[in-house]
């Protein structure tokens, strides 16, 4: 986007971010200079504070020193990022060249022990600049580093409240769609249900959610779903009971993406039919989060598994989107549907996958082995519960293997399956680690799964991190 129009919408503050280039290489991302004449407050971060002390005249060594992971960050002059925040403090460092000497007008605010440049500013120009990354995690003050610049340095205030948020987005919503009918599809996610009760709260009577139910869902899902969006919202709710077709068009297949393919396919197919009774609706809503659309930008990231959401439809449905949720993290979306009165069963529910519990179950999946997981699901996440660790973990459940082992019931010979238990601890599922399930935890399930739930005669408890497993099974 040119500069210019850019500068038109009245930014309150822009900040460059960082990158893995090196400013000295052809093709590095840049900008035009006339961003620093426009006088808008700028905040260049790693490969962005590297850009402004090239372009405004200092000098980023290629020096081979890099700083990589946490490092001592020690503040050494007052500076408008830093504020009262304590000289001494821990960043994240990921950089491989460095800022040697400031531009002129510039003084530096922050070193560390490799880097002379952690950190400068020029007040008068309200450029501003950081060699290691305020936005993670690892950079314990570092939201206060922002804040410092949006509050301090730009004039933002914190306005951005749940309760404008839905406001804000109830009027967009009414805006898209006039007196138009919506339809809205339900998985028992978070996602969708925020979608559905935001979507509702702003149009009401025009939209209609669709349930599909599966069969391939969690104990009790689908009652939720009507308790919830029938009775408790009033919702106009079609609930589309398709079990037996899923299972059906899932006999005798064990290969794992084959699976997916065939679970996506009957989805769009029972979707379309349900869509084709609607023929007056023109909108669709989605529950796609800002995540959502960062990772499909990237095209180069490797495919592991192919995840279809269910309730990723075709192009060819004829209608028009309605994502009120796009600008969101997962966080912001629970905190909505709290605001919006949803239950804690549905808002707080750990992730689970479109295709359910048919990719935890290795090998062909029958009405029989989906009851039997279902029941060992539900004693996991009950026990899981009942520790107070259901909000610590990423996900907790049951997986049931194909083989089946001997054991002993009562003096009887028993060969029956075994249900693994896998619990993962992770920020977003890119990786993942095993959780430390206390060891009394990892008994009552032991103990309920056998005498609870017939065709079960062992447990096993999954070790393995991802990489290099995946969290799901298949
Ligand atoms: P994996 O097994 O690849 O899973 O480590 C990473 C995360 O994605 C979820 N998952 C899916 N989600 N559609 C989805 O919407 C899918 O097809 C799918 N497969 C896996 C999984 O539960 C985990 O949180």
């Amino acid at each position: 986007m040119p500069i210019a129009e850019m500068l038109a919408r009245k930014p309150k503050g822009i900040i460059f971010s960082g990158g893995p280039k090196s400013v000295h290489v052809e093709g590095a991302p840049s900008i035009d200079e006339a961003v620093y004449a426009g006088g808008v407050p700028i905040l260049g971060i790693c490969y962005g504070a590297q850009l402004v002390a090239q372009q405004l005249g200092g000098e980023v060594a290629r020096s081979g020193v890099g700083e990589y992971g946490r490092t001592a960050l020690e503040v050494t002059t007052s500076s408008a990022l830093f504020g009262e925040l304590p000289l001494q403090q821990e960043v994240w460092m990921s950089h491989a060249d460095s800022i040697a000497a400031p531009p002129p007008g510039f003084k530096v605010t922050a070193r560390t022990e490799a880097v002379p440049v952690a950190a400068l500013e020029d007040r008068d120009r309200a450029v501003y600049g950081v060699q290691f990354h305020p936005e993670v995690a690892h950079t314990p003050r570092g939201q206060e580093i922002l804040k410092h610049f949006l509050y301090d340095v730009c004039g933002c205030r914190p306005s951005w409240t749940m309760v404008s948020i839905i406001e804000q987005a109830v009027e967009q919503i009414r805006e898209q769609v006039g007196d138009e009918k919506v339809i809205c599809g339900l998985s028992g996610g978070v996602d969708s249900a925020v979608a559905a009760a935001l979507v509702h709260k702003a149009i009401g009577d025009q939209l209609t959610c669709v349930f599909v139910d599966t069969g391939l869902l969690r104990m009790n899902e689908a009652e939720q779903v009507e308790e919830t969006f029938r009775r408790q919202f009033q919702i106009d709710l079609v609930h589309v009971k398709a079990a037996d077709r899923f299972v059906e068009a899932l006999n005798d297949i064990n290969d794992p993406e084959r699976k997916r393919k065939i679970i996506g396919e009957t989805f769009i197919r029972v979707f379309e039919e349900v869509a084709a009774e609607h023929q007056d609706a023109r909108f669709l809503v989605q529950g796609t989060l800002y995540p959502d659309i960062i990772e499909s930008g990237t095209k180069d990231a490797a495919r592991i598994k192919s995840h279809h959401n269910v309730g990723g439809l075709p192009d060819d449905l004829q209608f028009e989107l309605v994502e009120p949720l796009r600008n969101l993290f997962k966080d912001e979306v629970r905190v909505m549907g709290e605001e919006l009165g949803l239950p804690e069963e549905i808002v707080w529910r750990q992730p689970f996958p479109g295709p359910g519990l048919a990719v935890r179950i290795v090998g062909t999946i029958t009405q029989e082995r989906l009851e039997i997981l279902r029941r060992a699901d539900a004693i996991v996440v009950e026990e899981i519960k009942r520790a107070g660790l259901y909000r610590e973990l990423w996900q907790s459940f049951a997986v049931l293997p194909v083989v089946r082992s001997v054991g002993v019931m009562g003096d009887e010979r028993t060969y029956a399956y075994p249900i693994v238990i896998r619990a993962v601890t992770s920020d977003d599922a890119m990786t993942a680690d095993w959780a430390r399930l206390p060891y009394d935890v990892l008994e009552r399930m032991s103990s309920r799964l056998i005498n609870e739930v017939p065709g079960v005669n062992r447990v096993a408890f999954d070790v393995t991190s991802k990489p290099p497993g995946t969290i799901e099974w298949e």
